[in-house]
């Protein structure tokens, strides 16, 4: 099943402190924004990557693409103030397609066995995103006291992909964008337009590059998968 994909790029990575955006730092040799578009560039299902960027740095990204042969790129757009904002400039800008992946340019470790899965859930239901289970006991805290444990059996950690039929998405950004909603994942908009959106069990190794400690997870990773 064919899918084009969203990837937000337009962060300034203030909580990793690196001084310029975290997804130029080096992981195995390698920007982390190229370790993300590899796995894109190398699935067939994929026929177009949008990538929303800072204007400052577009120029760079680009040099970036030729130099590692990333050739699915369809656009480039601006990213905007907020994260949501950078995912609905390539939105606007995509022609009609079945199935679009929005993904953080920020996880670099996502597989295709997980875009598979997601993008097939999404075709026959509309909606999916990948998530994982919470390992750790999950209270809910006020003021320092806790006020409930919650069950644990209920909680899901959700990252990207969250994969969507185009018109679903689209929609529920456009009356995101009208209302003033913003959301912290593509699939808040989606689901306050009343929508069942599905969880796909995805990988504890699909973490976002955050904080300077996911650089060295980051790597241990790499490792483990070139042994
Ligand atoms: N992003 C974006 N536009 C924004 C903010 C974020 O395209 N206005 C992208 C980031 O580049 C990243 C993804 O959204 O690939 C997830 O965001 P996050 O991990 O929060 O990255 P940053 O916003 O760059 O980091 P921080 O919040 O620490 O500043
Ligand atoms: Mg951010």
């Amino acid at each position: 099943m064919r899918y084009e994909v969203v990837l937000p790029a337009a962060g300034s990575g203030k909580r990793m402190g690196a001084g310029k955006n975290k997804l130029f730092l080096i992981l195995q040799n390698k920007p982390i924004l190229i370790h993300t578009l590899e796995v894109f560039q190398n699935d067939a299902n994929c026929t177009g990557i949008w990538l929303a960027v800072k204007p400052e740095e577009r120029e760079y990204i680009q040099r970036l693409l030729n130099e590692h042969h990333i050739t699915k790129v369809k656009g480039l757009p601006n990213g905007g103030e907020e994260r949501q904002h950078s995912v609905h400039s390539c939105i606007k800008e995509m022609e009609q397609v079945d199935i679009v992946l929005v993904h953080d340019a920020a996880r670099p470790f996502i597989t295709n066995d997980i875009i598979a899965s997601l993008v097939e859930c999404a075709d026959v239901k509309g909606a999916a995103i990948a998530g994982v289970r919470a390992k750790d006991t999950m209270k809910k805290v006020r003021d320092g006291i806790i006020v409930e444990t919650v069950d644990r059996d209920d909680l899901w950690m959700i990252q990207t992909p969250q994969a969507f039929q185009f018109d679903i998405l689209y929609k529920a950004e456009d009356v995101a964008e009208k209302v003033g909603f913003l959301g912290t994942d593509e699939a808040m908009l989606v689901e306050r337009l009343g929508y069942p959106v599905h969880i796909v069990e995805a990988s504890y190794d699909n973490i976002k590059m955050t904080t300077v400690e996911d650089l060295v997870i980051g790597e241990a990773i790499l490792r483990k998968r070139s042994q």
